[in-house]
């Protein structure tokens, strides 16, 4: 193998850039060619893509967001967009291919493999909802920037006896809210993992002032249901002893400067994937259990639903007094 290509694919997740510079310099390493790929799949589509070398891979450890650029390109879901991308692949005599992504960007990653391109996939996704890995690459960064904003919202909260709903990313994953949650010292954490009512809601805010807290504050994921909005609705306008406010953290939880913990996560899995390549694997994605590197077949990977222990909801609801 001579040329190897990387991409970045979905929602940029903080410690994509230590992972990019690990597979090119691990790559160089090993005297191959490193081709970057802009905008994920639509780079691929438009030969949007430029060698790299270790200085262009410079100064970037430290930065959030991808120096690759990443796109949603839904053209790359059809046979025919994955086609041309194979066509300009094979055009630029890239022979092997590591895509940073999410669990969307790893299902594409299998379908270039299906279509016999060698593969190997590292998870990169704020939310956490890919199996065969602890943690994906920006998972650590979003839950220290969530949790920097849970405790300035605490303070605000206190000084006004007021009840908090933060709304938190995850798409349909509850676990940005659920160590977001109990790492913040939450008063309740909304789920889509664990039915919760508006009634039931409404109750334990309204026990909580009984009860002498000076705030209330709960967590809700973004794909709660009920959702934010409804359980904002139900609870304004009620004697609940606090007054009701909604904060939706949104983007913000995507940016910033990666971790420790994610540029140390995206340098090892980054590595890990262009060793693999080299080794001749492929079809896989690099995940990290239980501290060690494991490479495991993208099949098996997408074909696991990856859920939230709730064990850690259990805590979370003893600790909630
Ligand atoms: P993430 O990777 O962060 O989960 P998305 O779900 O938006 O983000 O997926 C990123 C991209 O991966 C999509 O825009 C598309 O190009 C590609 N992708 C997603 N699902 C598929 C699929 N079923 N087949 C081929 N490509 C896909
Ligand atoms: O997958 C990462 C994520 O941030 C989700 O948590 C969220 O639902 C989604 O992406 C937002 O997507 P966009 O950046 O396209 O608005």
């Amino acid at each position: 193998m001579r040329k190897i290509a990387v991409l970045t694919s979905g929602g940029d997740a903080p410690g994509e850039n230590p992972c990019i510079r690990a597979v090119v310099r691990t790559a160089i390493g090993h005297k191959l060619e490193v081709v970057g790929i802009h905008r994920g799949y639509a780079g691929l589509i438009d030969a949007d893509m430029e060698p790299l070398n270790a200085r262009s891979v410079g100064g970037i450890i430290q930065k959030g967001g991808t120096c690759l650029e990443t796109a949603r390109c839904p053209e790359f879901e059809t046979e025919e967009g994955r086609r041309t991308a194979l066509r300009n692949l094979n055009r630029h005599g890239i022979e092997a291919l590591v895509v940073i992504g999410g669990d969307g960007s790893q299902t594409g990653a299998l379908k270039l493999h299906q279509m016999g391109f060698p593969v190997i996939g590292v998870p990169a996704t704020i939310d956490n909802d890919l199996a065969f890995t602890d943690m994906a690459i920006g998972v650590d960064t979003a839950l220290n920037t969530l949790l920097d904003a849970i405790d300035r919202i605490k303070d605000t909260a206190s000084s006004h006896q007021r009840a908090f709903l933060v709304e938190v990313m995850g798409r349909h994953s509850g676990y940005l809210a659920l160590m977001g949650g109990i790492a913040g010292g939450a008063e309740a954490i909304v789920i889509p993992e664990v039915e919760t009512s508006c009634e039931e809601l409404a109750e334990r805010v309204k026990d909580a002032y009984v009860r002498g807290k000076a705030h209330f504050i709960a967590v809700v994921a973004e794909g709660a249901k009920p959702d934010t909005q409804t359980l904002a609705q139900h609870l304004s306008g009620r004697e609940l002893g606090f007054e009701v406010r909604v904060t939706i953290l949104g983007h913000v939880q995507r940016g910033g400067s990666p971790t420790a913990f994610d540029r140390l996560l995206g340098t090892r899995l980054g590595a890990a994937a262009a060793q693999q390549l080299i080794k001749g694997q492929k079809g896989k994605m690099v995940g990290l259990i239980g501290n060690k590197v494991v490479a495991t077949d993208l099949e098996k990977v997408l074909a696991t639903p990856k859920s939230v222990d709730l064990e850690f909801y259990k805590l979370a609801q003893m600790l909630e007094r």
